[in-house]
């Protein structure tokens, strides 16, 4: 179902229940890769951690949908890490790992994982670094994802773009270990430039526990929470939003 706000260059589409919030998000991934691959060759997607999009990536790689998608020319990325090895249960790439990348043909070089296991200054200077491999030369001087997947944390942050985390300033890398007080724990992420320079840019939020923040961001607007920086230059931002995270929007119809 797909309502607009007022105000809004942003597409919102209100889901039933997270099945059909990733459901539609698979359906549209599939839809964006087919289209790359055609006018460019590959599609570069960068991947969300959290809970939230786990049952999209298991989508995909469901025989009616892994099909659909030629994985040789798919290159997955991260838009952020957690300082921790590939193995670690709290592992943003591992989350990928079990529920993706050992039941479908991609192959190891088009999977570009953040190097968690190593010093988080290291592990954002070698990803910078992958990044300029794949993306640069560019007329843009910025990465330009594809798509991007984002999550929104109750206090709003988004990737590991944390309220009052230094990285919000972080105005020319594209890659940077961000201590998070909160956690005591440092996390890599892709920078507000690289985020915003994205063709497409899904959030996937669902939950009751959301609705309050959903409200903030895309109606109240009364604080300064990362995920309301999320402002594509010249590229689409869509919410995917399930009906009980939207409960608390006015929405006209
Ligand atoms: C992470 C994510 C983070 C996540 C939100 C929402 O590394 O955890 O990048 O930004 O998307 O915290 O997480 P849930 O989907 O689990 O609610």
């Amino acid at each position: 179902m797909l309502l607009s706000l007022p105000v809004t260059d942003r597409k919102i589409i209100i889901c039933r229940d997270l099945d059909e919030l990733s459901r539609q998000a698979a359906a549209q991934f599939v839809v964006l890769a087919q289209q790359a691959i055609i006018a460019r060759g590959r599609f570069t997607v960068a991947l969300s951690g959290g809970s939230t999009p786990k049952a999209l990536y298991s989508l995909l790689a469901t025989d009616e949908l892994k099909q659909q998608l030629t994985w040789q020319k798919i290159h997955l990325f991260w838009g952020d890490e957690r300082c921790v090895s590939p193995d670690h249960t709290e592992s943003n790439f591992r989350i990928v790992k079990e529920s993706l990348l050992t039941k479908v043909q991609i192959p190891t070089e088009n999977v570009h994982r953040m190097a968690g296991e190593l010093a988080p200054f290291a592990a954002a200077i070698a990803y910078e670094r992958e990044l300029e491999e794949m993306f640069l030369p560019l007329e843009e001087s910025l990465p330009r994802f594809d798509l991007l997947l984002l999550g929104l944390g109750e206090d709003g942050h988004t990737a590991s773009l944390f309220p009052g985390s230094a990285a919000l300033n972080e105005s020319a890398r594209l890659v940077v270990p961000n201590y998070i007080e909160k956690l005591n724990a440092y996390r890599l992420t892709l920078t507000l430039p690289v985020i915003n320079n994205g063709a497409q840019i899904y959030f996937l939020v669902a939950g009751k526990n959301k609705a309050s923040m959903v409200k903030e961001i895309l109606q109240r607007k009364t604080g300064d929470y990362p995920a309301a920086r999320i402002q594509p230059t010249h590229g689409q931002l869509t919410w995917f939003i399930t009906q009980d995270a939207a409960d608390n929007l006015a929405l006209s119809h």
